[in-house]
């Protein structure tokens, strides 16, 4: 059954899901109220980078499946299923997830509602948003019958986000309203199978797990950063112990990949929301709390020991970083470790120079004082150290003989453990550092 469907903002999420809905059969609007970017995708040019999109969005776009709009109020007319993607930026001094992008949509939807419609929220929300979107919704619509909600919580990764969709791990959708639920079950049906279960819940639970999977995943990544810290300590060695635990079932091996510091747009705002909400509720959960404080350590001790491998003093070195966004096959630079790690390099004395394959826009507003090179060739001339920030796939096929011909002192500190010692030497580097061994 073809759903007609019509995903409010254009961002990340919206833009990526509203495309992998109409490759799946529904019809999509996808609305923004950004013109500029309506008009350039009607052009074919995305306003992200992920790989593969530009292809899906243009194959639906050609077979009519797909069609963009600035008009949300004509966008929802007749349709079955609204989905909210818009921002929830976490609060300038609270932390807590902005909602005012979201309720404004809601409102502006609803009364633009002629028939029975879900308005399904795919923005990451904090518990009780739902219950306030029915009520919102009900008080806007021509008629109460026309409103049902559904919470359906987003586990896209950026780089990977089409697989993601595609192929996840399970589809949950918190929903108590029958048509509703059909309705959802019909959208998701095309990639439900006896392996992706569709997880149906009740709202409130919905709004958890979404949260409680980031949180869950940022205080994986914290413990394993910590572990690496202790195999350092003891003379162990990460990899080896990351494997040892991960290939136990019940711990499991992704995420066990050390890293200086998780960041994105999504972790450090939701373990920090979901931490808010529990407080707000009045329980304490001092996990999270502790997982989001180490982090916050951990990008600084990063920018330390880049200093004690320089011998002490960051005085007058100049320091080359390989990759600045949070993480590798994305232009996103959101809470990336870098925006923290460079500057106190800087504030010790170092001039940073540094590449990036994406070239993230506004790069030299973000990290000021650092010359980012467009093109990886030259950009480690006499450079003091070598620091590998970014898991950048193609990182592991560049010219390090090149790169340490170049460079003044022959120092590499892979804060990604993405390169291997033996090659780094046999490329000329007299000391290579990793992580955790
Ligand atoms: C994350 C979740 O993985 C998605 O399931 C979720 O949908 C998304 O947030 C969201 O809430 O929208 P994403 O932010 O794209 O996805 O990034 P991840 O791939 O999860 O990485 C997050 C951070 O952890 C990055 O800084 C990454 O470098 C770091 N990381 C990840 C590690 O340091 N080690 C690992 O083993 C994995």
């Amino acid at each position: 059954m073809s759903v007609k469907i019509t995903m409010i903002g254009t961002g990340y999420v919206g833009l990526v899901t509203g495309a992998c809905f109409a490759e799946i059969g529904h019809q999509v609007i996808c609305v923004d109220k950004d013109a500029k970017k309506i008009e350039k995708l009607h052009q074919g040019v995305m306003p992200i980078y992920e790989p593969g999109l530009d292809e899906l969005v243009m194959r639906n776009v050609k077979n009519g499946r797909l069609t963009f709009s600035t008009d949300v109020q004509a966008s929802t007319k007749g349709r079955d299923a609204i989905f909210l993607c818009v921002g929830t930026p976490p609060h300038p001094e609270t932390g807590a997830a902005d909602l005012k992008y979201v309720y404004a949509a809601v409102e502006e939807v609803a009364s633009g509602l002629d028939g029975f419609a879900v308005i399904v929220t795919k923005s990451t929300v904090p518990v009780g948003t739902n219950r306030r979107v029915f009520e919102i919704a009900s008080k806007h619509a021509n008629s109460k019958d026309f409103v049902a909600v559904a919470s359906n919580p987003e586990f896209l990764r950026e780089g990977a986000a089409i697989t993601d969709f595609m192929e996840p791990d399970r589809v949950v959708v918190g929903v108590e309203n029958d048509r509703a639920s059909m309705l959802m079950r019909a959208i998701y049906e095309p990639i439900v199978t006896a392996s992706i279960p569709f997880l149906q819940t009740s709202i409130e639970s919905a709004e958890v797990i979404k949260y409680a999977a980031n949180g869950f995943l940022a205080i994986k990544l914290s413990f394993i950063n910590e572990v690496s810290d202790l195999c350092e300590a003891v003379g162990a060695n990460v990899s080896d112990v990351a494997k040892g635990i991960g290939l136990d079932k019940r711990i499991g091996l992704p995420f066990l990949h050390v890293g200086p510091g998780w960041g994105g747009s999504c972790f450090p705002k939701d373990s920090m929301a979901l931490y808010k909400t529990a407080q707000d509720f009045g329980v304490t959960m001092r996990l999270i709390e502790s997982a989001i404080v180490a982090n916050d350590e951990r990008k600084l001790c990063m920018a330390d020991r880049i200093k004690q491998y320089c011998g002490g003093s960051l005085q007058g070195k100049r320091i080359a970083v390989l990759g600045l966004t949070f993480k590798g096959q994305t232009d996103d630079m959101r809470e990336s470790p870098s925006l923290v790690i460079i500057p106190q390099l800087q504030r010790e004395g170092a001039t940073v120079c540094a590449f990036d394959p994406s070239y993230p826009e506004g790069i030299d507003e973000m990290l000021p004082g650092v010359s980012v090179s467009k093109t990886p060739e030259d950009f480690c001339t006499n450079a003091d150290a070598l620091v590998i920030m970014t898991d950048w796939r193609e990182f592991r096929s560049y010219d390090y003989k090149h790169f340490a011909e170049s460079m003044k002192n022959k120092l590499a500190i892979d804060l990604r453990n993405l390169l291997d010692e033996k090659s780094m030497i046999a490329a000329g580097f007299e000391a290579y550092h990793r992580l955790g061994e």
